[in-house]
């Protein structure tokens, strides 16, 4: 008998983004987020999850090469607790084969890069735990999963639902209310879509745990962030999404993407993550929407970068065309290195590849 499943995960790119720890081990965020998941094949993570009696060790292999599973690390974490629920299950159903006491050999692979900022740590514990929840049977929700792939990568735990999700930070000291919730399914809002520039796939220099760690160590900009900021910019995004206010939703998702840059920035020492490119994005996008506003319409456009150089752009279908069009003019080079990565979505709506 094989006992195996496979499950994979989008990544989603967050509006107001979590940077910041109040407990490390178990992964509780110092702010609530929200996020948007992505729901083309483009940004994926897929993890297949074998239990077998004759293997030793629990053992991942990402993209083809083995990873250490560190003990007490966070992959061990997330399998502990996934084996767990799996006993639980079996104590009440003594008839269940016990996985939980066999060893699992997991392999995981990203359609895109890998740690560079484009949330593969979010998809890829996403994915782990959908996978063993697959393996094991369990009859979890999206939000109960969630609480587990947060102990793997606090972002992963939005990319258990699709459409607009929210992490609420909870209050608990045992995590059991730190989770992700629907804000909107994806239908809610269908005209909504992401653009994809890769600036680098280069592994980023500071990964977002060690860098996040190093802002609430020293970042006195953060501390004003998490009180007096993100409170009030949760409640206007979730209005916003909920009445599609495209307008509401690109000030507030940019306004967060600049002040996560700034808090970056406010770190002893200071973290870049943005370069020239990215910059020049902003300038691009920040005067196409001038021409939109000084015409009386709206903003039409929103940049957000999370822990890399990365644009990724939100914008409603109709616009998608003429932004796509106006990087390309803009930067060149992004006609030569035509979707190295498999960018480019089928009706142009994810992906422009940028050099
Ligand atoms: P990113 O910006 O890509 O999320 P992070 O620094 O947050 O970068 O996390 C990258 C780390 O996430 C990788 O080094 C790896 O440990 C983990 N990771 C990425 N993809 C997967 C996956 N598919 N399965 C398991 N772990 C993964
Ligand atoms: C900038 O979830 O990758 O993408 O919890 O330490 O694994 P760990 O960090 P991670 O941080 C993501 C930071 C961000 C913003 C966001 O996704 O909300
Ligand atoms: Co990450």
């Amino acid at each position: 008998m094989v006992y195996q499943a496979t499950a994979s995960a989008p990544v989603n790119i967050a509006c107001i983004k979590y940077w910041g720890k109040r407990d490390t081990k178990l992964i509780l965020p110092t702010n609530d987020s929200l996020s948007v998941t992505l729901d083309q094949d483009h940004l994926r993570s897929t993890t297949t999850s074998r239990a077998d009696p004759s293997f030793t060790k629990d053992r991942l292999w990402l993209n083809g090469t083995e990873e250490e599973i560190k003990p007490n690390g966070r992959t061990a974490t997330c399998i502990a607790e996934m084996k767990r629920l799996r006993a639980d299950l079996e104590a009440e159903k003594p008839n269940e084969p016990k996985l939980s006491q066999f060893y699992v050999h997991i392999a995981s692979k990203n359609n895109f890069p890998t740690a560079a900022g484009l949330a593969s740590s979010a998809s890829g514990f996403a994915a782990l735990v959908k996978s063993l929840a697959s393996l094991y049977q369990l009859p979890s929700t999206p939000s109960e999963l969630s609480l587990i792939a947060r102990q793997g990568s606090g972002s992963a735990c939005r990319s258990l639902f699709g459409g607009f999700v929210a992490w609420e930070m909870g209050s608990s000291p045992d995590g059991s209310d730190s989770l992700a919730v629907e804000i909107a399914p994806r239908e809610h809002w269908p005209e909504i879509h992401a653009l994809i520039c890769v600036v680098s796939d280069d592994k980023k220099g500071t990964s977002s745990t060690s860098g996040m760690q190093r802002t609430v160590e020293t970042s006195t900009l953060l501390q004003h962030r998490i009180k007096h900021v993100v409170p009030e910019r949760m409640k206007v995004i979730s209005e916003a999404i909920k009445k599609r206010d495209f307008n509401t939703f690109a000030k507030i998702t940019m306004q967060d993407s600049n002040q996560f840059h700034a808090v970056a920035l406010d770190t002893d020492p200071p973290i870049f993550y943005m370069n020239d490119v990215s910059r020049a994005i902003i300038s691009l996008i920040v005067e196409y929407n001038r021409v939109s506003v000084d015409a009386g319409g709206p903003l039409k456009a929103a940049y957000t970068y999370d822990a890399g150089p990365n644009a990724v752009i939100y914008t409603l279908k109709e616009n998608v065309k003429e932004i796509v069009e106006l990087v390309v003019n803009y930067f060149p080079q992004a006609n030569q290195f035509k979707d190295p990565f498999g960018l480019f979505g089928s009706d142009g709506v994810q992906g422009n590849v940028v050099t």
